[in-house]
């Protein structure tokens, strides 16, 4: 069975669409205008997309570009007045799967539904498929400003030009340096990645500038350092802001100069490099401080690439979930396909401190521990659940004045969801008796709709 999202902005034609689909066992999902629909979009696993052509706001073409660019293969189908037969090709040539008259026949919408999901499951087992401009050597992203970061990679990829990469942790800093080289001419050479705050000071010079024999007790030949092996190629100085001065002094020579010295060597060696550096920190903060040389910043900061933290791209969230299910789900034999909307919605609202390798991480989990071909709220209660949900409560705070009513409501609806509507394990969830719950669902109205979901016995 499907997950049906239908939009119009007829409350009475939703009404008697719900219906009929429910009654082949489908799931319906309706929206009164394309803004909203497509937020559903974002948010849930939606199979097929019925919209309207004329919708107040935006249209139901902006929609369906919209939709189509977001999944490509999600199948739209159209309704249109009757005998308005050029909007309708006017869709079609816009990818939308086929089209509808009003006055709605039912019968032929039914007919339609079900062939456009069998042929989605014939083209697509998976169901899902990054469109390719949301995709660039192999990272993912639909957000502008990560649009502005591929857009970047492409530009400069094939200059020498340095570049910093600046960013908060698991934003993806390392995979962005990865895609600069490897969509460069220099691809063929090696790329080469120093991460400077794991190596201790002394073996940081060293592991970057290798020795001459002798150099020190125990240099019993020539060793290349980084530098001179990335020769032709990419050398990443990932965390930059843990050099000591001593060697930030050493770095910017080559910067400069293209060439250094060996320890223990007087001989200039000269190399042909791209350099890459990352950073968490400020490093304007760190030259301001005096921990970081203002000379070796410039040089590094010639061409910026700032990556935004998760959070600030809420959209891309569930285009990078379901590319982390479909990896895991392939890497451990499980034919999991799709995330259960409260799911999709807890991720989404979720702040994601840890960034993209926090929800990885989170999916990866979820999937080791799902048991069904869907990933159910409890595979991913552990990781988040209790963590999200306090954040817009205090944001209402803030603005002075609470409606605690409200509050709790949406914590008991929040906790239903993450406990797959299970009454007993929500109680034990919110540390309260079951008929105590109970009594709390019954003054918010949601007794009706547990019941209204079979589960008002458990
Ligand atoms: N846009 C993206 N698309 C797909 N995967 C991504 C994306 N961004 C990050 N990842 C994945 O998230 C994880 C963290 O990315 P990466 O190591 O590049 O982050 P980082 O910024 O270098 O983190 P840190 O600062 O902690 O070193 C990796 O597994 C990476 O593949
Ligand atoms: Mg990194």
């Amino acid at each position: 069975m499907a997950t049906v999202l239908v939009v119009d902005d007829e409350a009475n034609i939703l009404k008697v669409f719900a219906a009929r689909l429910k009654q082949r066992g489908h799931t319906v999902l309706t929206s009164l205008s394309a803004e909203e629909g497509l937020k559903r979009l974002r948010t849930d696993d939606v199979d097929v997309l019925i919209s309207d052509y004329v919708l107040p706001g935006k249209s139901g073409m902006d929609l369906l570009r919209a939709a189509k660019s977001l999944y490509p293969k999600l199948p739209v189908i159209m309704m249109t007045a009757y005998g308005s037969i050029e909007m309708a090709v006017e869709a079609m040539k816009q990818g939308a799967y086929d089209y509808l008259t009003k006055p709605i026949d039912y019968n032929e919408m039914f007919v339609l539904v079900e062939r456009a999901l069998t042929e989605r499951e014939l083209t697509s087992p998976a169901g899902f498929e990054v469109a390719s401009e949301h995709e660039f050597a192999g990272m993912i992203g639909s957000a502008p400003e990560m649009q502005d970061v591929f857009n970047t990679i492409r530009r400069v990829a094939d200059s020498r030009a340095t570049v910093l990469i600046v960013g908060e942790s698991g934003t993806g800093k390392e995979l962005i340096a990865r895609a600069l080289h490897y969509t460069s001419i220099r691809k063929s050479a090696p790329f080469i990645a120093v991460n400077c705050t794991a190596i201790p000071e002394t073996l940081l010079e060293n592991e970057l500038f290798g020795h001459e024999k002798g150099s020190y007790t125990g240099a019993y030949r020539q060793d290349k350092g980084k530098f001179e092996l990335a020769d032709g190629g990419t050398l990443f100085l990932d965390e930059i802001a843990g050099v000591s001065l001593s060697v930030q002094a050493k770095l910017l020579r080559v910067l400069q100069e293209r060439c250094f010295h060996r320890i223990g060597g007087s001989e200039d060696v000269h190399v042909d490099i791209r350099i890459e550096a990352s950073t968490q920190k400020d490093l304007e903060e760190l030259v301001r401080q005096g921990k970081f040389r203002e000379d070796l910043y410039y040089r590094l900061n010639v061409i910026t690439i700032k990556v935004p933290p998760l959070r600030s791209r809420k959209e891309d969230v569930p285009l990078l979930a379901k590319h982390f299910l479909k990896k895991y789900a392939d890497e451990n034999s499980k034919s999991i396909t799709l995330f259960a909307p409260a799911v999709m919605r807890a991720l989404v609202n979720y702040d994601w401190p840890g960034n993209v390798r926090e929800l990885e991480n989170v999916v990866e989990r979820a999937v080791v521990l799902c048991t069904s071909d869907r990933i159910v709220p409890e595979n991913i209660r552990q990781s988040i659940m209790c963590a999200s949900g306090s954040d817009d409560f205090v944001r209402d705070i803030a603005s002075g004045g609470i409606d605690f009513m409200k509050v709790e409501r949406s914590i008991i609806l929040r906790a239903l969801e993450a406990n797959s509507w299970n009454q007993s394990s929500t109680a034990k969830f919110l540390k309260i008796s079951r008929k105590q719950l109970r009594t709390k669902m019954r003054h918010h109205g949601l007794l009706a709709e547990a019941s209204a979901r079979g589960d008002d016995a458990n």
